[in-house]
């Protein structure tokens, strides 16, 4: 089983403290919600899970069986879905997904890739065919989902993955992060939403300055 610790973790940039010291585990298998308002640190949360930031104090240290992950090896277990990931404009949603995969050394079936735009519920004939560019903010969100499936990663770091969402778009998140707990996927979910609060067995309430 996968796991992420945090042990005596302080945040602060340019000495302005954000959060800590916090001590906590996250587990696979599990969904931790990651809750505080506006600023109390949700997002640098996920990126110190990631390795994608450095603590300002204490550690954030992932494992496996097999012992502990180097920044690198642990980039082979992560797949995100962040307002920080873009996709170019000017190419379709399909070149997209391949150029993103492509880089992490990562190619779909045509029958596997029907198979999760059906579950992100995109229609196959935008993404084959319309640049992303034109794409609306919540068929955007869908295809982050399309490509966090694809990679088929145990580490999912979600940062407010319901927002720009409609009802349905937030019933496929809820359902894809159950499915991927229930296959001991280690999901760590930045959230203000209620209704995915209510997914999570366990919760780090971030207070918020
Ligand atoms: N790279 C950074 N440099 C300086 N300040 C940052 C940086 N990243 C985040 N912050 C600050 O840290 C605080 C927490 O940000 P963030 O983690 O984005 O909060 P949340 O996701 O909960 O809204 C904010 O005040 C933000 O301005
Ligand atoms: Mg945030």
């Amino acid at each position: 089983m996968i796991t992420i610790e945090f042990n005596e973790v302080k945040q602060s940039f340019y000495g302005r403290h954000i959060f800590g010291p916090l001590t906590a585990q996250l587990k696979g298998g599990q969904i931790t919600a990651v809750t505080g308002a506006n600023g109390s640190g949700k997002s640098t949360f996920l990126k110190l899970a990631g390795h994608l930031l450095r603590p300002a104090q204490g550690t954030v240290t992932v494992k496996t069986e097999s012992g502990e992950l180097t920044q690198a090896a642990l980039r082979q277990h992560l797949a995100m879905v962040t307002p920080e990931l873009r996709f170019y404009d000017r190419l379709t949603a399909r070149e997209n997904m391949a150029f993103f995969l492509g880089l992490r050394g990562l190619s779909l079936t045509e029958a596997a890739y029907r198979k999760i735009l059906d579950r992100v519920e995109l229609p196959a004939s935008a993404v084959d065919h319309v640049y992303t560019g034109e794409f609306s903010t919540g068929m955007r969100q869908r295809l982050k989902m399309a490509v966090l499936l694809a990679c088929q990663a145990d580490i999912w770091l979600l940062d407010e993955p319901g927002a720009n969402l409609d009802e349905a778009g937030r019933a496929m998140v809820a359902r894809e992060v159950q499915a991927a707990a229930a296959q001991n996927v280690l999901v760590a979910l930045a959230t203000n939403d209620p209704g995915e609060e209510a997914l999570a067995h366990a919760c780090i309430a971030l207070a918020g300055n």
